[in-house]
């Protein structure tokens, strides 16, 4: 009995090690092998992948969810591997990746939209017509007449829309369609939006009472919108880019606002000075609402802005998928793997900007250094409300700060920083009114 014992004994002891090593290499080789075989002189970045399935996913939620230092996710990488070209590969959210966080790279890769395209978990819910899920031609032709559809003259008539938090949630949400799902919910919601937009923009093709109004609003600028051949988009196409401008721009502009009073409320000579900007235009005016000549006069208010959305680092990390084998400076970014381009690294690099985490809008009386603001991503698919953003942010500050004092009720609540920036305390705040 004691023999067998010894004997189990001996060959799992015997055995552990070597399920490790696979555990720790498996990856590694299951990935890596088959690229090996056509590297043709180059060499795959750095890196480790991790563990089957999970990949490196324990070693990303640990610094993002547990430790709360989000940064040292790359900074961990950069002190093992070196700088070098500012590539690594890794396992990340299911898939082979490769993570870029130079300037150079991710300018690379942002601005090579035919060799790296967006592919999303979830277009049922964005839209598969929609300007965020298609690539190519289709999407230049639906991309640039987004600035005139998404002009000053729309910023006020697009905020008053509805928003529905179930489908922007949905985006994020892994895609189990079934009862309880925070996706199934979303396609719910989804339909419901899709059917609101389908009965309005019915009723303005048929020249109803509504149909005479000019209301100049997102729909109709969508409406308006027409190919070089003259064609006008279809309605799924214009129920899809409603839906999805909603998702990229309802969120994002809510943090972005969030942020700004929350470094506001904890730098206080910059209210001051914002304010000190604000309380002139007002007096000029009169009480009467700025416009987009005042917003272009504002000196002090765009650094503000501008720092506000470097240090939100609101879209961190924004994803690729690999069309071709891409060589770059010596190193492979092999097809069908998945690039994350991490934004936020650039942001929070001192290299890049000093003293990162300070709040100082007055780094702004420089240009950043080429290539290291990337907070609205970069190339062709360039977020399309960048300028929509800055003047809403304008607008919000000039009102706020003429019109009220406030802080925040918990001012060293932790920072959660999945899916998105922001305290745990959804940065609770007290306004009072001046
Ligand atoms: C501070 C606020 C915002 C931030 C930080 C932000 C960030 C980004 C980033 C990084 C991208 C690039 C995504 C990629 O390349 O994969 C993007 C794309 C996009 N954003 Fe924004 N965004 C903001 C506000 C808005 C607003 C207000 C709107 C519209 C109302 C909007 C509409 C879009 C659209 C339509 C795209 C897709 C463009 C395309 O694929 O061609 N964003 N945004």
């Amino acid at each position: 009995m004691e023999g067998v014992f010894a004997w189990w004994s001996a060959l799992a002891l015997g055995l552990f090690p070597i399920v490790v090593w696979l555990l720790w290499w498996w990856n590694e080789i299951w990935f890596l092998a088959p690229v090996k075989a056509s590297l043709n002189g180059s060499k795959i970045p750095p890196g480790h992948m991790g563990l089957p399935f999970i990949g490196e996913m324990l070693n990303f939620l640990w610094y993002f969810k547990i430790v709360k230092r989000p940064d040292d996710f790359i900074k961990s990488r950069r002190q093992r591997y070196g700088e070098g070209v500012g590539m690594y590969r890794s396992h990340l959210f299911g898939s082979p990746s490769i993570i870029a966080c130079s300037p150079a790279i991710n300018k690379f890769i942002l601005q090579s939209s035919d060799l790296f395209t967006i592919k999303w978990p979830s277009t049922e819910i964005i839209g598969a017509n929609s300007v965020v899920s298609v690539n190519g031609e289709s999407h230049t032709s639906l991309v640039s007449p987004l600035p005139y559809v998404l002009g000053p003259k729309r910023a006020q008539s697009w905020q008053t829309m509805k928003p529905r938090r179930g489908v922007v949630k949905g985006v994020r949400a892994q895609p189990f369609n079934f009862p309880g799902t925070a996706y199934h919910h979303a396609l719910r919601c989804r339909r419901k939006l899709g059917a609101v937009f389908r009965a309005e923009l019915e009723k303005r093709k048929q020249g109803g009472d509504s149909a005479s109004v000019e209301r100049n609003d997102l729909m109709d600028g969508l409406m308006q919108i027409k190919d070089e051949e003259g064609n006008q988009l279809g309605d799924e196409e214009v129920v899809d880019n409603i839906t999805s401008l909603i998702i990229a721009g309802y969120e994002s502009t809510g943090m972005a606002t969030m942020w700004s009073l929350y470094y506001l409320s904890k730098s206080p000579d910059v209210l001051r000075r914002l304010r000190e900007e604000h309380m002139e235009i007002s007096i000029q005016k009169k009480g009467a609402f700025i416009t987009m000549e005042d917003i272009k006069k504002m000196k002090y208010t765009p650094k503000v802005v501008e720092e506000t959305v470097r240090m939100a680092n609101i879209a961190p990390v924004i994803f690729r998928r690999v069309n071709k084998d891409v060589d770059y400076r010596g190193y492979r970014i092999p097809k069908d793997w998945k690039v994350a381009v991490w934004l936020r690294h650039l942001h929070t690099d001192p290299n890049n900007f000093e003293d990162p985490f300070t709040f100082n809008p007055d780094r702004w009386n420089e240009p950043a250094k080429p290539g290291t603001y990337q907070v609205f991503g970069g190339g062709p698919r360039i977020c399309a409300g960048n300028m929509l953003v800055r003047i809403q942010l304008s607008i919000f500050l000039h009102h706020l700060t003429i019109g009220y004092r406030w802080e925040l009720i918990n001012p060293d609540a932790k920072i959660r920083y999945l899916p998105h920036p922001r305290p745990v305390d959804g940065a609770k705040m007290a306004f009072h009114a001046i």
